[in-house]
């Protein structure tokens, strides 16, 4: 059993948890995921690893109240305990050698931008990070990002928290600016990361996109999270999360991510019922 240690309400609908799991915890790396059961009647799903802090022993998770399980987790609470947590699963992202990045969060996709953000200001290089979200409500990890970035650039679909804007524009702002980035990471929505692999592209930058929010059981078993990378078969939960963008089939993984929507709504409407 796995304890909750820290609950806290990021904003409407996203909600951080660190959970005590002190084995995972050791071997965490940016980019990995874990596995989680409520209960035995539960079903699992993947999460990606948000944080971890190795000396606390505790593994972070941010996730949004997309379906029915992430509604019955945010009705637990500090002290209640998964039944099951299993993980560091997937391969860990590769962040070593690179002197100057940009990494890019697209709404809850910053939650697992962060890690990778926080890694690269570790290990030395200069970390440009920009985050977008719809409008100012839903901003996440803004303090945290600030401190593992050399600059920050937060903008809104809408222009409420002051800097109007998509993530793809501001990343070409900054690229025509003259920086010279050896890698940018994209992770967010499907179209998000689409629009800045198509962008980066054009500039011949190498980018780094996650298939995380394809995957359903996270296993190599149920073949949901199976896309086109340059043309060959691949899995995300096995071969990933982490691809080149400039090679993934958006097109397609974007026709199959919306395969399961009407069975997602009913399973979370039954929940809410
Ligand atoms: Fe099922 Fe990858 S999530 S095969």
């Amino acid at each position: 059993m796995f304890k909750i240690v820290k609950k806290q309400v990021l904003n409407p609908t996203v909600v951080l948890m660190e959970i005590d799991a002190p084995f995972i915890a050791r071997k965490a790396e940016p980019g990995q995921f874990i596995m989680l059961r409520i209960s035995e009647s539960g079903e699992r799903i993947p999460l990606t690893v948000a944080d971890y802090d190795r000396d606390k022993g505790t593994v972070t998770i941010i996730y949004q109240l997309v379906g029915k399980t992430t509604r019955a987790l945010s009705e637990m609470n500090e002290g209640d305990y998964l039944l099951d947590f299993v993980g560091p699963l997937g391969t860990a992202s590769h962040l070593d050698g690179y002197k100057k990045v940009a990494v890019v969060g697209g709404g809850l996709g910053t939650a697992i931008a962060y890690p990778q953000a926080k890694k690269l200001h570790a290990l030395g290089a200069e970390v440009h990070a920009i985050t977008g979200f719809r409008n100012k409500d839903l901003i996440i990890l803004e303090k945290e990002m600030e401190k593992v970035s050399n600059r920050l650039i937060v903008a809104t679909d809408d222009g409420s928290n002051g800097n109007k804007g998509f993530v793809t524009n501001v990343l070409k702002q900054l690229i025509d600016e003259g920086n010279k980035y050896d890698l940018v990471i994209a992770i967010g929505p499907l179209v998000m990361m689409r629009a800045v692999s198509n962008l980066t592209k054009e500039y011949g930058i190498k980018t780094i996109i996650s298939m995380n929010s394809i995957m359903v059981d996270g296993t190599g078993m149920c073949g949901g999270c199976r896309l086109t990378v340059g043309g060959e078969t691949k899995f995300a939960c096995v071969d990933g999360p982490d691809f080149d963008g400039h090679l993934i089939d958006f097109d397609e993984a974007l026709r199959r991510q919306g395969m399961y929507k009407n069975q997602e709504k009913e399973s979370g409407d039954r929940h809410a019922c």
